[in-house]
């Protein structure tokens, strides 16, 4: 049995296709879920909506407390993190971590970002070692952790090599925050065109779909070449 985070950003709370005015990025991520389990019935997931429940900022007491060792933590400290502990636990419990995260204003919405800065925790999901030429270790490379990210964007051209991809600060902060905590199987599949709709944004959903088949069995195959 594999564990499954499934993780879901926008501020719309209904899913393209079925509700209208439905989030695009919650329409693939529910897709892929859904397609997961259909191949893998037994697999457990955990649901953690940001867009509906964001996470509280980072504040000034949680500074200090994150950087005290753990067994020297006050009590107020140990409830100042506690939030904090437990979206690292979903994480660090996860086989398969599944983001929906629309792009907002060429970023992650700040509710994501906010769970960013959550589980990236010294000691507990990265650690420093100043002697190393790369001094930072990514304490979730322990056993292997995959990673796909279902975006959703308004204009188009932000996937590599296209004309607005230097613009895209969104798919690449992720990637790279995961890749810094020790997840570095990161896939992505995206919805392009949502502002113009019509056939190009039929036509993107449509490709991202398949990819989302795709990459199930894909999966799946793999999976049983290791069982
Ligand atoms: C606050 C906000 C900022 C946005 N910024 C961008 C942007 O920078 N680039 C873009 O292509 N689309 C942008 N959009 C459009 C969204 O990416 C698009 O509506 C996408 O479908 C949102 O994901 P969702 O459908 O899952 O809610 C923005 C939308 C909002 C609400």
């Amino acid at each position: 049995m594999r564990r499954l985070l499934h993780i879901d950003s926008s501020a719309r709370p209904g899913r393209a296709g079925e509700h209208p005015h439905g989030s695009h990025s919650r329409r693939l991520s529910h897709a892929f879920v859904t397609r997961w389990l259909q191949a893998h019935p037994g697999d457990a997931v955990v649901y953690r909506d940001l867009g509906i429940t964001p996470p509280t900022p980072v504040q000034h007491e949680w500074i200090p407390a994150a950087f005290t060792p753990a067994a020297q933590r006050s009590p107020a400290q140990h409830a100042t993190l506690k939030e904090s502990d437990t979206l690292a636990r979903e994480l660090q419990d996860a086989d398969l971590v599944v983001i929906g995260m629309p792009m907002y204003n060429f970023g992650m919405p700040s509710t994501l970002k906010a769970w960013v800065d959550g589980i990236v925790r010294i000691a507990l999901t990265f650690d420093v070692d100043p002697a190393r030429p790369d001094p930072y270790i990514g304490l979730l490379a322990d056993r292997p952790r995959r990673a796909v990210i279902l975006t959703a964007r308004g204009a188009h051209g932000f996937d590599a090599g296209g004309a607005q991809a230097a613009m895209n600060h969104a798919d690449t902060a992720l990637r790279d925050v995961l890749g810094f905590i020790g997840i570095t199987d990161v896939h992505l599949v995206a919805i392009e065109h949502e502002e113009e709709g019509g056939e190009a944004l039929a036509q993107s959903t449509a490709r991202a779909l398949r990819r989302i088949d795709a990459l199930v069995a894909q999966w799946a195959d793999a999976a049983c070449e290791t069982a």
